[in-house]
């Protein structure tokens, strides 16, 4: 008998297949310089036909990333890109119906694998003014969830947790058994971690990627940290060698080059430094306080000058409807200075009087 998953058939998925090579990519969070040229040829330089002919070998690489995080094997388990592991937390610590609680807005995916896979996820949203109260998450944190997710810090929002809320929030989870997953995807880009508890606790997932500021999205390298009982039910979902060759050795090169991890952050500091400080001074509201993205509200009109910027200036930005009291905002992921330069006089030039504007667009502002 032929079957198909109605949840799955029901599921909007959107499959960006667009080439966007020969845009300035502002819209996904990555770096659009990327890493240097010449650390990408030693790197090259050293693979192998062994390299593509074989299976990946997984184990000096993870000891490499325990290392790293000061801890062992046992409390880490490699990933085709975060978002991998985390369809595998919500996978293994949820059942069919179960209880999930997330804010919102943030990574989508998240929403994504809960209706995947027929979970309940319950949005503990926003406030007006953009700030998370977490009363409201420690209130859906009822007796019958069984995962919060939360992100530190959130895409698209940029707000973090103190110690002090962070810990309050753990002691209502341990008190009802309910799993953690803390998503740091944009870890590096604002210091501040909670791998502690992951490593120490149980029942606290802390999921990584290599996507950001390690620039490697084109690669798909991420992992998920956690207690090694948690990890080994992760392990058990992975496909086999899900993890590839050319992003374990470009993974071990980066974490073997503090100073290329400091260049890295030195230089998204100057492109948020300059981009911030130019925004400012063009009487620009902003908002993302951690995070390599920051909202913009633009004087016009937030969906054309997306459309303008692809089409007229072949930048790629996003556009959010709805943002609290900032209302239809502008995202663009922050990169190095040049980028930041580059995207602002377009900015500039696009964002300008009304009566600038091609007559359709005129029209609609009007609207
Ligand atoms: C908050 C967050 N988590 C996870 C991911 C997934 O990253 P990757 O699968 O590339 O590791 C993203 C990507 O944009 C993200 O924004």
């Amino acid at each position: 008998m032929y079957y198909v998953d109605k949840k799955i058939e029901d599921l909007h998925r959107i499959f960006d297949q667009n080439e966007r090579k020969d845009y300035l990519r502002l819209d996904l969070n990555e770096n659009p310089g990327g890493l240097p040229q010449e650390f990408i040829n030693s790197v090259l330089a050293g693979i192998t036909p062994q390299d593509l002919s074989q299976y990946p070998e997984t184990l000096h690489f993870s000891e490499v990333l325990a290392r790293y995080l000061d801890t062992d094997i046992s409390h880490i388990c490699l990933v085709n890109g975060s978002a991998e592991g985390i369809r595998y937390i919500i996978q293994a610590f949820t059942s069919e119906g179960g209880r999930i609680v997330g804010v919102v807005p943030s990574y989508f995916m998240f929403q994504i694998y809960s209706q995947m896979y027929g979970r309940n996820f319950v949005k503990v949203p926003y406030e007006e003014d953009l700030s998370m109260n977490i009363e409201k998450i420690i209130e859906e944190m009822t007796d019958d969830t069984q995962l919060l997710i939360l992100l530190n810090p959130n895409n698209p929002m940029g707000n973090v947790y103190s110690d002090n809320e962070f810990e309050k929030i753990l002691s209502v989870a341990r008190q009802k058994q309910i799993t953690i997953l803390v998503d740091e995807a944009y870890h590096y880009f604002y210091p501040k971690t909670f791998m502690k508890y992951a490593l120490e606790g149980d029942h606290i997932f802390i999921t990584r990627t290599f996507s950001k500021l390690f620039s490697l999205a084109g690669c798909r390298l991420g992992y998920v940290a956690g207690w090694p009982e948690g990890v080994k039910m992760v392990q058990k979902l992975c496909t086999p060698h899900n993890t590839n060759a050319f992003a374990l050795r470009f993974a071990e090169a980066l974490l073997e080059s503090p100073d290329m991890i400091e260049k890295l952050i030195a230089g998204f500091k100057e492109g948020r430094a300059f981009l911030i400080d130019e925004l400012d001074k063009n009487g620009y509201i902003h908002k993302g306080e951690a995070g390599n993205f920051i909202f913009i509200k633009p004087k016009t009109d937030a969906q054309r000058i997306v459309d303008q910027m692809k089409r007229e200036k072949r930048i790629l930005i996003k556009s959010y409807p709805n943002v609290g009291e900032l209302g239809d905002c502008l995202r663009v992921s922050i990169g190095e200075k040049q980028y930041m330069n580059q995207f602002m006089k377009a900015l500039i030039e696009l964002d300008a009087s009304k009566t600038l504007l091609p007559r359709y667009y005129q029209m609609r502002c009007r609207d």
